[in-house]
């Protein structure tokens, strides 16, 4: 599993995306028996299943590592958000087929998601963008696919359900190629703008949103 990419953002965001190249046993023994417990594992069926779940463990493990945080596992809050065992470190995880990803904060929520742009999004758009959205997208698969991303990102970031995409979550308008574009989520008593990175990664995209800085 090399590690591709290792960044931190402006806002204390560390990321860590990995390509997966060893085979499910290999992954296996990577992980001490505390992190995968026998529990965790008999609950995931099918092997490429495991594999997305022993990756996904490995890479927080990495970046846990670099932070110098202590990683003794993770669990998941009654809507399946992950967190970290005995930690106030935030973090999110996304797989592919090729790659798995994470991000990790000391204390504010973040959300992350990696996607290859395909034609499905434009059939499925009124689903997920507002009319101005989708006015904004003009049917292009790499916007659309950003637009998705970032929702993604930003329903993982809350973390709750009942969260209507193209009602609650807003992207302002970017132009392709912007590396730092600006969301939203109104739902509830929430109204807040999020700080969303977007990343290219062998034809993925890959976006990561936390809040903007304090200045
Ligand atoms: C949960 C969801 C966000 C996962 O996204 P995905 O693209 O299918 O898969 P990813 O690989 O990117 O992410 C998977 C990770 O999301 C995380 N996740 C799952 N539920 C989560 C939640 N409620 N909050 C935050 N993170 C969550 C988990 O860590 C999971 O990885 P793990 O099982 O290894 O721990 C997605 O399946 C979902 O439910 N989306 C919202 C539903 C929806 O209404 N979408 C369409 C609107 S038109």
């Amino acid at each position: 599993m090399p590690v591709i990419l290792e960044k931190k953002y402006e806002n204390n965001i560390s990321l860590a995306v990995w390509q997966i190249t060893e085979s499910h046993d290999e992954l296996q023994s990577m992980l001490p028996s505390e992190i995968l417990t026998d529990a965790e594992l008999a609950a995931i069926s099918h092997p490429k299943k495991q594999t997305e779940f022993f990756c996904s463990r490995l890479v927080i493990k990495h970046l846990a590592n670099s932070l110098g945080i202590k990683y003794i596992g993770i669990k998941k809050d009654e809507y399946g958000k992950p967190y970290l065992v005995d930690s106030n470190w935030q973090m999110s995880i996304t797989h592919t087929s090729n790659y798995v990803a994470a991000v990790m904060h000391p204390t504010e929520a973040i959300g992350m998601d990696m996607e290859k742009p395909s034609e499905k999004l434009k059939r499925i758009e009124h689903k997920f963008l507002s009319e101005t959205e989708i006015i904004e997208a003009q049917n292009d698969i790499e916007k659309l696919c950003i637009y998705w991303s970032a929702k993604e990102a930003l329903y993982k970031l809350y973390g709750k359900r009942k969260v209507i995409f193209n009602k609650n979550l807003h992207v302002l308008p970017f132009d392709k190629g912007q590396k730092k574009i600006t969301g939203k989520l109104i739902i509830n008593e929430l109204n807040k703008k999020y700080n969303i990175y977007v990343e290219e990664i062998d034809g993925y995209i890959l976006v990561v949103c936390g809040s903007a800085p304090q200045v």
